[in-house]
């Protein structure tokens, strides 16, 4: 099969904002590149080091080019793209749709494709494309085209993420602007009721997702324990459980989101290591078909809180998310008639479980696995002729 062109699968990386926001640097960056070879991160897929908002100086310069913060990257972004290049890696950046960025540095509102040409310069493979600051009377789908057209033609290929947070139903035309992802929920934080918002908020948005065209709940906050240091984000929120990190992993992955990683590797601990590289985990989100996941019809036990995701892989096996977020133990049953196998078939399911890297053994018409509050169980299931 021909290797599939960037921006085909949910994009893998790391972003600066969930921990960080404005306190980034060059020497961050080269750290979390040096990280992600040493620690196994690129090994699992991990590729893209973005840089979010706040590199920049406030002002252009005279020809209106960005200029970046020399206090916190000295060395310029090529020198910074060169680095990361070198460890087979890409590098990222940030701008807006707007005059101006979320957090008041200069937008690319009319620099689009001078900006675009500057990434090209300065060795950009990504760049997230904000959503503030934009003009009242000019259409957001617009604005996003003429990024998506200065990036196409700017001599280098620059994966494309939209950044709208879901608003204007981003999720109807923002395929056709040309972008790979687009965000499609408000800002995450690091608590669990975010975790639990944004999850129940895309259930019905799951048709839109697929291949270049990636529904991006925003950045992951596995492993950050409240250590933002934006409060809004995380130090007043407190953080979730490792319990909690690894539903809200498994959520993101069965939905098919880009998977980026918002903690301060330097420091992450190994169960938030061991959530971030789980390859069965990976393996579902990273299925080079994309199919959006189906939610099971209504059981018993469906709430807005309690139920089944099921993802059609290529290889004809299907993963099955059980995902209880309510905060009480249940059982949750799958009939495997629902799924599409008539009990006249015959067909079993062997089912491996992606969390306990184990085989499950081999099921007749149904499973009904027992998920405590604010777990999961992932599955693998494998049909089985009789
Ligand atoms: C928000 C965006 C965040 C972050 C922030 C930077 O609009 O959703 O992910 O990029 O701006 O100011």
């Amino acid at each position: 099969m021909a290797a599939e062109r960037f921006g085909a699968l949910p994009p893998m990386g790391w972003n600066s904002w969930n921990t960080f926001t404005w306190d980034i640097s060059e020497a961050l960056l080269r750290d979390v590149a040096d990280i992600f070879v040493s620690e196994g991160y690129k090994a699992a897929g991990y590729e893209y080091i973005v840089i979010d908002d706040c590199w920049s100086l406030k002002q252009r310069d005279e020809a209106g080019n960005l200029v970046p913060d020399p206090a916190k990257f000295p060395s310029g972004m090529k020198a910074l793209s060169d680095y990361i290049h070198a460890k087979g890696l890409k590098f990222g950046m940030y701008s807006c749709v707007g005059t101006h960025t979320c957090a008041g540095y200069p937008g690319s509102f009319e620099h689009e494709f001078q900006d675009a040409a500057q990434f090209a310069e300065w060795g950009v493979d990504f760049l997230k494309y904000d959503y503030c600051y934009k003009p009242k009377q000019i259409n957001g789908a617009l604005l996003y085209k003429r990024m998506s057209l200065a990036l196409k033609n700017c001599g280098r290929d620059i994966l494309f993420s939209a950044c709208n947070w879901g608003a204007d139903d981003v999720f109807l035309w923002i395929h056709e602007t040309g972008a790979h992802m687009y965000r499609s929920t408000l800002d995450i934080q690091d608590n669990w009721e975010s975790v639990k918002r944004l999850a129940i908020s895309q259930l019905d948005k799951a048709c839109y997702t697929g291949a270049y065209r990636h529904n991006d709940m925003d950045m992951l906050i596995v492993g950050i324990y409240g250590g933002s240091n934006n409060g809004w984000i995380g130090h007043i929120q407190g953080g979730c459980t490792d319990t909690e990190y690894k539903t809200h992993f498994s959520l993101w992955a069965l939905m098919g989101s880009p998977l980026m990683i918002g903690c301060d590797v330097r420091n992450a601990n190994q169960t938030a290591k061991n959530i971030l590289l789980n390859r069965d985990i990976l393996a579902i989100n990273q299925d080079i078909e994309c199919r959006g996941v189906y939610r099971l019809e209504p059981d018993w036990f469906n709430t807005e809180e309690v139920f089944i995701l099921v993802k059609t892989l290529s290889t004809g096996e299907l993963a099955i998310g059980f995902f209880n977020l309510s905060d009480e133990q249940k059982a949750l049953s799958v009939s495997f008639w629902d799924l599409g196998l008539p009990y006249s078939s015959g067909i079993s399911l062997s089912l491996y479980d992606c969390w306990a890297h184990e085989d499950m053994g081999t099921y007749q018409q149904q499973a009904a696995p027992i998920v405590p509050a604010h777990d999961c169980v992932v599955v693998r299931a494998k049909l089985n002729k009789s």
